[in-house]
């Protein structure tokens, strides 16, 4: 008897010393201790020796039982502390890895161009409005004074659908619809996509422009002049030169074109303006005898070429990231 306590003893120890896993040692401790273990049915059968040998016997249980526990508890400490590094371990951080980069997007150069031009104009009470890109004849033209077989159709190079409707050459259609919505006096900017058959350096088949028409009592020229200064002189924040040079466009008399000297010393043209023509307003039933008022549009892309020195204005188009990055 006292040899088999002392086998279960040795082989109890070795197997704990042996043993690599938290769930393996509760097996082992199942094994000896659990209510089916063998040092509990030896303890069990205790009532089946002889009385005068039980105390030592028991006693001895309760020796290989404190024993077991005590090794089951150091093993478990060591084997926790083993699993906890190699946790760490399989976890770890490799600080010398690279990066992961977060690629970020950002506003596109013109977007970001037409949000500043119309941020300034918000400044000056203008309000905005929207027209559609897929125009009719009547707005893009008739209603501006130009009307079939005017040689100025032919300055345009219009895309058409049909015989009426088109791509919008120009955000002057605008014009016509506020003023068909809202009347007069009125105070607006609309700013948008157009297109024109049109491609080289200062040229795109689609680009944007910003319209501006303000029609109330006793407007005159140099209203037009003082707004169109006081933007130049937001926008490009630094003192600019700057050209009025009459123009001619059918819906407004006199006219004008403003060109900005570019950083390489080039004049740029950047807008048209004008006296908005009688015969607009008449033809929309407003009264010219008591209202007046100047119309303006600019191009979007010239500007932010000005801005930014940019040489080819086809640049803003190509999707070249190491372009486009840059702002
Ligand atoms: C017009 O489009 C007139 N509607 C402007 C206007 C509005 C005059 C109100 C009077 C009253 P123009 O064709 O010049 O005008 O174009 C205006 C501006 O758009 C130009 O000064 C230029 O800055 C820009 N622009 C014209 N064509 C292109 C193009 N193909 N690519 C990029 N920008 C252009
Ligand atoms: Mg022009």
């Amino acid at each position: 008897m006292g040899d088999n306590l002392s086998d279960l003893s040795n082989s109890a120890i070795q197997e704990i010393n042996e043993c690599s896993s938290s769930n393996d040692l509760e097996s082992i401790r199942v094994k000896y201790l659990g209510k089916k273990g063998t040092v509990t049915a030896a303890l069990k059968s205790l009532s089946e020796i002889d009385p005068r040998d039980r105390p030592a016997h028991g006693k001895r249980i309760n020796e290989i039982k404190t024993l077991i526990q005590e090794k089951l508890s150091e093993r478990k400490a060591s084997i926790q502390k083993q699993e906890i590094n190699q946790n760490i371990e399989n976890k770890m951080i490799d600080v010398s890895l690279p990066g992961r980069v977060n690629f970020q997007g950002h506003r596109h150069p013109v977007t970001k161009t037409l949000l500043e031009i119309e941020e300034i104009f918000y400044g000056a009470g203008f309000v905005v409005e929207d027209g559609p890109e897929i125009e009719d004849e009547y707005h893009n033209f008739t209603a501006l004074n130009i009307p079939h077989n005017h040689p100025a159709r032919a300055m345009h190079d219009t895309f058409y659908f049909n015989s009426e409707y088109l791509l919008r050459t120009h955000t002057s259609p605008i014009q016509i619809r506020s003023m068909e919505k809202d009347g007069v006096p009125i105070r607006v900017i609309a700013p948008g996509k157009v297109y024109r058959r049109d491609s080289d350096i200062t040229h795109t088949p689609m680009f944007h422009q910003i319209e501006g028409l303000v029609i109330d009592k006793g407007i005159n020229f140099s209203h037009l002049k003082g707004i169109l200064h006081q933007f130049i002189n937001t926008f490009f924040e630094e003192n600019t030169d700057v050209r009025f040079r009459p123009s001619y466009f059918p819906f407004t008399e006199p006219s004008a074109e403003v060109d900005i000297l570019s950083k390489d010393n080039k004049w740029l043209e950047i807008l048209g303006c004008g006296m908005v023509h009688p015969k607009v307003l008449e033809n929309l039933g407003i009264n010219t005898e008591i209202y007046s008022g100047y119309a303006f549009g600019m191009g979007v892309e010239r500007l932010a070429m000005l801005k930014y020195g940019i040489k080819d204005i086809r640049s803003f188009y190509e999707n070249d990231l190491n372009f486009l990055n840059q702002f």
